[in-house]
């Protein structure tokens, strides 16, 4: 059985109406603290609270704690949502996504490199086009949120104005978001190349425009070694030493044949992920999507130079690019973040995501508790992004972005819970029959946003 956690650390004033307006919301609240790893009943990883009280002022976590011990610290005019009978948890971070590639999701045949050529670059290149990526970028950041998703770290195109047009829509609503411009300067089509010195000039200005703004933060994004000369990997790792704070996303070691054109194009490295390394872009704040082909030596260097990677299940079994080796990455104690990788991966929903990833863990005969499971989909891949300072958890003083899952959602959904015996139990069946039909809500900052939210989702 799981254990009831007994406070949250509940900040010194213990009445938080005294400096500013206070919502409260109340429900099951579920948050971690830290990674429960495999083991199938943790303690002291996770706090839950079956009554619980989420205490929000200005935006951030004031308290969270039992309701019956919360309730009369609250002004009498406090308003407090009531969520009793669902669960409220931290907002989904997806660690890996691309916004362009939403309008390609779930197209047939082939593995990732004919997937490229087939689909991902064409769809790219109409982000020349300002008014395309606008709409693209609006209807993007909506099906995050409508999903439970709060926060992201997403591929633009090459085009600066695609990141322009994201960094924008995520603005508009309050969201956090990390996210950067392509970087390629080889092997892709001609409309998607740029010199490496104009890519270059181009990330400088967007960093300047961009990061650090409100809730908005920049990443380096070459796309893959593959599609990048040594030059332009020596100037990504130009960017990060100029620009302290911005991170990296890139992919790695997701296919066999990528893999080996990498390790051709680079004789002198010993691996894909070496690649990367002797140029110094295995760091703090760098993320690696996949790094499924990868040994022992790479998995240790990951976690030696603090990089992070993300899992991506959905979109290595629909690309047929392999099977992820979780257990791997958590005996090295490399951070690991899990990303939907829209549109290689087949759904935006992070609970279908982890549906995935425990078929990946079954099938490489490991398991995915629940809890970890949840872990992954918010702390894991907060930490994955360095963010968890900022949101992941309810620990006092973070960001209230935070999702509300409804166990009815489905007729199907509502059957099985019905007999669910445990809290692990019920987050078994989120994960494996639920989708955006079970977010009943989502709020960024404490505020309920998207659009398009279901009646009744207050
Ligand atoms: N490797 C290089 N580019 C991509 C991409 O767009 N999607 C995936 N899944 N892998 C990549
Ligand atoms: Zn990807």
């Amino acid at each position: 059985m799981w254990s009831e956690a007994g406070g949250a650390g509940a900040p010194a004033d213990r009445r938080p109406g005294a400096a500013g307006p206070v919502t409260a919301f109340r429900g099951s609240i579920l948050h971690f603290l830290d990674d429960p790893g495999e083991i199938r009943e943790p303690t002291g990883a996770f706090e839950y609270f079956e009554d619980g009280l989420l205490v929000v002022r200005d935006g951030r976590v004031a308290a969270v704690g039992h309701a019956s011990a919360l309730l009369s610290t609250l002004g009498p005019d406090t308003p407090v949502a009531d969520h009793s009978g669902r669960l409220i948890l931290p907002g989904f971070v997806d660690a890996h996504v691309h916004f362009p590639q939403t309008d390609i999701i779930g197209s047939y045949g082939g593995e990732l490199l004919e997937w490229l050529e087939r689909y991902a670059f064409p769809c790219e290149t109409r982000f020349a086009n300002a008014d395309h990526a606008r709409e693209a970028a609006g209807f993007f950041v909506d099906e995050l949120l409508a999903n439970g998703t709060t926060t992201a770290m997403v591929f633009a195109t090459v085009h600066p104005g695609s990141v322009d047009a994201l960094f924008e829509a995520a603005r508009d609503r309050r969201m956090r978001l990390v996210a950067g411009k392509l970087l390629m300067d080889r092997n892709c089509p001609e409309d998607l190349r740029e010199p490496a010195g104009a890519g270059y000039e181009a990330s400088a200005e967007l960093i300047a425009r961009w990061h650090g703004r409100e809730r908005l933060g920049y990443a380096v994004t070459p796309r893959f070694a593959a599609t990048s000369t040594d030059e332009q990997l020596r100037l990504a790792a130009r960017l990060l030493d100029e620009h302290p704070g911005v991170g990296l996303q890139t992919h790695a070691a997701e296919n066999r044949a990528e893999d080996r054109w990498v390790r051709a194009l680079f004789p002198w490295c010993r691996s894909y992920v070496d690649v990367y390394d002797r140029f110094g872009l295995v760091r703090p704040g760098a993320v690696y999507a996949h790094c499924i082909h990868i040994d022992e030596v790479d998995r240790q260097r990951l976690a030696a130079r603090d990089a992070a990677v993300a899992f991506c299940p959905t979109s290595n079994l629909f690309l047929g690019s392999g099977l992820f080796d979780l257990s791997a990455a958590q005996r090295v104690g490399v951070r690991v973040g899990l990303g939907t990788d829209v549109g290689g991966g087949t759904s935006f929903s992070m609970l279908q995501t982890l549906n995935e990833a425990y078929k990946v863990a079954q099938l490489g005969a490991e398991t995915l508790t629940p809890w970890r499971a949840f872990y992954l989909a918010t702390l894991g891949s907060a930490r994955a992004l360095g963010l968890e300072g900022a949101i992941g958890s309810f620990r006092p003083g973070r960001e209230a972005d935070f999702v509300v899952l409804d166990p009815e959602a489905t007729p199907l959904l509502a059957r099985r819970m019905a007999r669910a015996t445990s809290l692990a139990e019920r987050l078994f069946a989120w994960m494996i029959l639920g989708d955006d039909r079970a977010v009943r809500a989502v709020h960024l900052l404490g505020r309920l946003a998207g659009p398009r939210l279901r009646e009744g989702g207050a």
